[in-house]
């Protein structure tokens, strides 16, 4: 497909196309570990590459392709690859750059098991990572050493939506030759392009807003055609990371809505932030949408809508946050987003209880902080569901 299309038509019809032998318009679920080869001529070229064929799943899957190349006409990549979720994508990304004696500069503010990797696993395999506190692009560049091999960073981040300035960070990073891998997940293609913005990389937890209804996980890595070709041949199929057909699949079908499900997302997420800024029982709200958020111009700038993740801090602390996670009723208390249905977590009860205070305070998530995946249904049975837990 022309990727000069729009978005809502690559959305639809990217990476798909009619079944050449049955005419199902429909992607079908390659439900196949194998494939046969017609000889032994035929496997051996398609082993070495000298010949396009598919011949096992982890190396290579017709349903899983689809997905990948929807994904890479969405985020304007040349190539991209599907992984069995968004973790799978994100050490899989880094470690296709990073090996013993290499230096990664991240941002601190990070989605919980992408900072644990960066900061448990990369050391143990001999490399060493700076975490910079701030989202500021002038303090990324001071942590730059001459063995910097990577620079990562997620925005709006999980869960204090702190926003990142792309585009300013990715010159600062191509001045010094030094690749990017930006994690897409708050905004989607649909909001937010990085690759377009100069970022080299951009992974996904294709778990939350691309499948979009809570029922598949997946990951994806878009960027270089070098780079995705030298993720399949060295660490995919090594590391073993590789999606199912039939969550391929889901996800797939999830997509095709991505462009309408998004404006209503954020539609609904902007009416919450507004109604929790100006209650009286709020302290603190965190939504690029809302002008007081330092973020905001910045947001403004590289994202088409502000998201639909929402975090905020209620007056009375931690017992305040648990109270209003425990009174909900049409939000589902439960971890992850991007869901039609709008979640709830309280993060220093549930998700981050393992942290100690001090780090947890040091990462912005206070005592009494909620975040919110804002669903699609009606915002005025979400602003009332909300106002009866807070009240
Ligand atoms: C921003 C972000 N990135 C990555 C992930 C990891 O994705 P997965 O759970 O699909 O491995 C998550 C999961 O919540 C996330 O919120």
């Amino acid at each position: 497909m022309k990727s000069n299309r729009e978005f809502a038509t690559l959305a639809v019809h990217a990476g798909e196309a009619p079944c050449p032998a049955t005419g199902a318009l429909d992607t079908p679920i390659y439900q196949s570990t194998t494939f046969v080869a017609a000889d032994s001529d035929e496997m051996s070229a398609v082993y070495a590459g000298e010949k396009f064929g598919y011949m096992y799943t982890r190396y290579g899957n017709p349903t899983v392709r689809a997905l990948e190349e929807k994904l890479a006409a969405l985020e304007g990549g040349e190539a991209a690859l599907a992984f069995a979720s968004g973790m799978a994508g994100i050490s899989s990304a880094i470690m296709g750059y990073v090996k013993a004696g290499d230096h990664v500069v991240a941002t601190r503010m990070l989605y919980g098991a992408a900072y644990n990797f960066l900061n448990k696993k990369l050391p143990r395999m001999g490399a060493e990572v700076t975490f910079v506190p701030t989202a500021r692009v002038d303090d990324l560049e001071r942590a730059i050493r001459p063995n910097t091999r990577v620079i990562y960073f997620e925005t709006p981040s999980n869960p204090t939506l702190e926003v990142v300035d792309i585009a300013a960070l990715a010159k600062m990073a191509k001045a010094r030759g030094i690749p990017t891998i930006m994690d897409n997940t708050f905004a989607s293609p649909a909001l937010q392009q990085p690759l377009a913005l100069g970022v080299t990389v951009a992974v996904h937890s294709a778990t939350k807003y691309l499948c979009g209804h809570g029922d598949a996980m997946g990951g994806i890595v878009a960027g270089p055609k070098d780079f995705i070709s030298e993720l399949v041949h060295e660490v995919i199929r090594d590391y073993g990371g590789v999606i199912s057909p039939f969550n391929a699949w889901l996800i797939l079908r999830g997509i095709r809505t991505l462009h309408l499900r998004m404006p209503a997302h954020c539609a609904n997420a902007q009416r919450i932030a507004e109604f929790l800024a100006a209650h009286p029982r709020i302290e603190r709200v965190h939504y690029p949408g809302l002008a007081s958020h330092p973020g905001h111009e910045v947001a403004r700038r590289q994202m088409r809508a502000f998201g639909a993740m929402i975090s905020f801090e209620a007056k009375g602390g931690y017992e305040a946050g648990k109270r209003v996670m425990d009174r909900v009723q049409l939000f589902a208390r439960a971890a992850s987003l991007g869901d039609t249905r709008s979640l709830i977590v309280h993060s220093a009860s549930t998700s981050h209880r393992a942290v100690p205070r001090a780090e947890r305070l040091a990462m912005g998530i206070t005592d009494g902080l909620v975040r919110l995946s804002v669903g699609v249904e009606a915002a005025e049975d979400l602003l009332a569901d909300l106002d009866q837990a807070l009240t």
